[in-house]
């Protein structure tokens, strides 16, 4: 549950019209991207290959020689750049000189030349480009976060507000039996730690029936209002973790679904969490969840995320590929950024995730969970009367989060693709000293500050691209083209 500032009581929409011109776009742009990003490879290869050598020199004519050679060999085919080459006498041996060349090559490149020249000369020294990384200061500034997914055990205790205490206004305020209630899933939550089966809860028959009005009404609304993604997974919920009027789906059980639909699991969570660690989470596909049930005086409201937020709101869409990769994305924006960054994504966090509504068949539709589990706001926010604004981030980052009133204006995105591609150009511009890469076997993020880090993935990637060039030529045998 993200911090109150960021998070209301509701949210929902689809993404899917895909149409063919879009796919296209989408196609080319996948192709121009690729082929720059390996003119950027072959760049930081050749950027990074500083050759030193020492060359040892008996005679000026010998040494006039080996460096028309170097220059020569240079020149050869343009595989070798001369950036700079200087001579100079020789800390070794005063009979000797030392030629220090500085020149970009590729690596099997760079090996010929070296072979070369250790015929003419004593000494050859390189310096590996594996020396080059991020500078140890520009890291010193960036705030902490976690690495692996147990280091979410360090930040999900750090609750900002409610926990087990409850503001003056909270409807629970009076109610000590429904704040002892409260304490009782606080406790569960600060206690549980990664890897450990969320507990299970009895609820109460009062928290049942709470839980039963919230499902009821909104489930009138879903047909007309949610997304398609929405509607598809509600009733693989009801299947698999026993959605239904007359019980509460039991987290753990959620958890277990989520994770073979999409690899996101549940944590249970006291209260809310500030931005940089709700958004931590995601990075992670680590979803943080209330257990609690609101007040039962008036189920159809809270001012607060309850756990029928999180079940009937976020669970459904994050059983879905491509907003849990949107989900992701966004949280791995937010590792190491500064807090005017975090602010910024978390606030395109709640007008996408929370109160997000998308384009379906000609129709509005709510993805957001802030609207999927808010009876008013819902039927507000496509009535006809809400203003509607593209989902821009540059812009939508600007916009004030309100939370005891319907927003002013909710974004609309064409399709959770259109959403992801926005965000991740909006995340290239977080000030950061570096990538992050997520490794899904580790469950952990790779901090991409220097070239083995970075050559390690373009293994990966070529690994990846033999797979895909394996299966299209199968395809073209398959048929006949
Ligand atoms: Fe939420």
């Amino acid at each position: 549950m993200l911090s109150k500032k960021l998070d209301g009581p509701r949210g929902g929409q689809s993404f899917d019209s895909i149409n063919k011109s879009y796919e296209h776009k989408q196609l080319n742009n996948e192709v121009r991207k690729t082929c720059d990003i390996f003119k950027m490879l072959r760049f930081l290869h050749i950027q990074m290959l500083t050759l030193v050598f020492k060359y040892g020199i008996y005679n000026k004519f010998q040494f006039q020689l080996a460096k028309l050679h170097i220059f020569i060999h240079c020149k050869q085919d343009n595989q070798v750049k001369l950036l700079h080459i200087e001579s100079r006498k020789s800390r070794r041996r005063n009979s000797e000189l030392e030629v220090l060349v500085d020149c970009d090559s590729d690596r099997e490149t760079l090996k010929e030349v070296v072979q070369l020249l250790r015929k003419q000369t004593s000494i050859i020294t390189m310096d590996s480009p594996d020396r080059f990384s991020t500078p140890a200061d520009d890291l010193a500034e960036v705030p902490w976060f976690p690495k692996k997914i147990s280091d979410l055990d360090k930040s999900a205790c750090r609750v900002l507000m409610y926990g087990s205490d409850l503001d003056a206004d909270h409807p629970g305020f009076k109610d000590n039996v429904y704040r002892k209630r409260r304490k009782y899933f606080a406790d569960l939550a600060t206690s549980y730690k990664h890897g450990e089966p969320i507990p299970r809860v009895e609820f109460t028959e009062e928290e049942v029936k709470t839980w039963g009005v919230v499902f009821r009404e909104l489930n009138k609304l879903y047909p007309t209002h949610a997304c398609r993604e929405h509607l598809n997974n509600l009733p693989l919920l009801t299947q698999y973790c026993g959605y239904r009027e007359d019980n509460i789906p039991q987290l753990e059980d959620v958890s277990n679904f989520l994770r073979e639909r999409t690899g996101f699991t549940i944590r249970p969570v006291a209260g809310y969490l500030s931005p940089r660690d709700f958004l931590a989470g995601l990075a992670f596909r680590v979803f943080h969840c209330t257990q609690y049930v609101r007040h039962s005086s008036d189920p159809l409201y809270t001012p607060e995320p309850d756990t029928c937020h999180e079940l009937l709101g976020h669970v459904p869409l994050l059983a879905e590929p491509s907003f849990a990769q949107f989900s992701q994305e966004l949280g791995l924006a937010s590792l190491g950024a500064s807090d005017d960054a975090v602010q910024k994504l978390a606030t395109c966090y709640f007008f996408t995730v929370e109160f997000g509504l998308c384009k379906q068949e000609g129709s509005l539709r709510a993805y957001g969970a802030g609207l999927l589990s808010s009876i008013s706001e819902l039927k507000h926010s496509l009535s006809g009367s809400a203003k509607i604004m593209p989902f821009e981030p540059n812009v939508t980052c600007k916009q004030e989060c309100l939370i005891t009133t319907f927003q002013d204006v909710y974004f609309v995105s064409e399709s959770f693709e259109e959403a992801k591609f926005r965000m991740r150009e909006f995340a290239k511009t977080v000030q950061r000293p570096f990538s992050l890469r997520y490794n899904p076997y580790t469950q952990s993020v790779c901090v991409l500050k220097n070239v083995p880090s970075i050559n390690d993935v373009v293994e990966e990637l070529r690994h990846e691209l033999d797979i895909v060039g394996d299966a299209l030529c199968r395809l073209s045998a398959h048929l006949g083209v």
